[in-house]
């Protein structure tokens, strides 16, 4: 058995991707917080925004750059200068900061929405990497529509944008029309195509419009990428990217068939899907593989049966490793500090010291005496509610 496994890069873009799911802005605050459960998670690369969208989407990518250390923080720009420009002077603060720019590749792209031919494309694309690197060294460069681009083009524009000084490849299911063995082979063609791809990493950024995301993200890791773009609960335009939970337990799980490992810490996946729920006022499908209500829930007797008497006849994962509490405890008047407090570090929420825990606890029975259950989304709005900071 092959042991040796390479590292596979975890890029999050809920804060950026899955943001432009219609309905699921966020504030900076909720940003940042988002973005503390993911440094926490260990994900590698955080893509906080796009920061020439809007002064609050800039000021946002500066709040993450700002208070995010361990995990690189990324921001969105067209092919453009003042695009780059914008997503440099975001980042500036960051400990390690990515400029992330794209530009379409398609024929249909390029011919009715950029109206621009393929050579002035090229061209744009090697003067967006150049000006981006002016700022960092770390540039990520994606073929926007990359898997209905014409293979030839792509391998002349992604050899150019690497001598360039690109570092990161991405080349997108924009639509979600991909199909794994396909899509997979894709990655295997480029990469062995293209003459100088071993100085770039490879990555993988899929739209779910066929319920294909994953499948197809997985297929590239086993045709050589070496990151996976992803977000929470698959958030994201349209029907949603490929969910990090399950790229990061797939490739986990089946160890025996990936490659590469990543150094999530899987312990906070549940919590922060939690997060990303209650802040978008987006729910989780209660049979959503990892963190669905009931992922790791046996109803019927010959199954719960079988867990009893050993837990892997049913279960090819522990539900604990991803963040499920083995005693959840169900919250309400008869809580005390301890428990809800506890489930609110669970939720990423610490407090400065107890004054501050003390006035969000007298909020918190005072619901609880109207309803019989306080649930995450409960906790989530007597913070956001509150008149004062807690
Ligand atoms: O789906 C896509 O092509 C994108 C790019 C901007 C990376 O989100
Ligand atoms: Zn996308």
């Amino acid at each position: 058995m092959n042991t040796k496994k390479d590292k596979l890069v975890i890029f999050d873009t809920t804060l950026r991707d899955g943001e432009q799911s219609p309905g699921a802005s966020m504030t900076k605050e909720e940003k940042v917080r988002i973005a503390t459960m993911l440094e926490r998670m260990k994900v590698d690369v955080i893509e906080a925004g796009f920061a020439i969208a809007s002064q609050g989407d800039f000021e946002a990518v500066q709040a993450v750059a700002e208070t995010v250390k361990d995990s690189t923080v990324c921001s969105l720009a067209r092919a453009v200068g003042p695009d780059i420009l914008r997503a440099a002077e975001a980042l500036k603060k960051a400990n390690s900061g990515r400029i992330h720019t794209f530009i379409a590749t398609s024929p249909i792209h390029m011919k009715y929405k950029l109206q621009m031919e393929p050579e002035a494309v090229l061209q744009r694309a090697v003067e967006a990497v150049t000006t981006a690197r002016r700022f960092t060294d770390d540039v990520e460069f994606s073929l926007e529509d990359g898997s209905r681009s014409e293979p030839e083009f792509m391998y002349r524009i992604i050899e150019a944008v690497i001598k360039a000084g690109a570092r990161t490849i991405n080349i997108p299911d924009t639509v979600g029309y991909g199909e794994p063995g396909e899509y997979g082979a894709m990655f295997r063609r480029v990469i062995e195509s293209v003459p100088n791809s071993d100085l770039a990493i490879f990555s993988t950024h899929c739209h779910n419009d066929l319920g294909l995301a994953v499948a197809n993200s997985l297929s590239a890791v086993m045709n050589g990428v070496r990151q996976v773009e992803c977000t929470i609960n698959g958030l994201g335009e349209r029907a949603g990217n490929a969910s990090l939970e399950e790229i990061v337990m797939a490739v986990r799980t089946r160890q025996d068939l990936y490659p590469v490992d990543t150094r999530i810490d899987a312990s906070h996946i549940v919590p922060t899907s939690r997060l990303v729920s209650s802040i978008t006022g987006f729910p989780v499908q209660p049979n959503k593989a990892i963190v669905g209500a009931n992922a790791f829930a046996h109803e019927s007797g010959i199954h719960q049966d079988g867990i009893l008497k050993h837990r892997e006849t049913y279960e090819i994962m522990r539900a604990e490793d991803v963040g499920w509490g083995n005693n959840r405890l169900v919250l309400g008047k008869h809580s005390g500090r301890a428990a809800v407090k506890a489930r609110y570090e669970e939720l990423g929420v610490t407090f400065a010291d107890s004054a501050e825990f003390n006035v969000l606890f007298q909020r918190f029975k005072d619901l609880a005496d109207k309803k019989h259950e306080i649930f995450d989304e409960d906790l989530q709005s007597l913070i956001s509610g509150a008149s004062e900071p807690v």
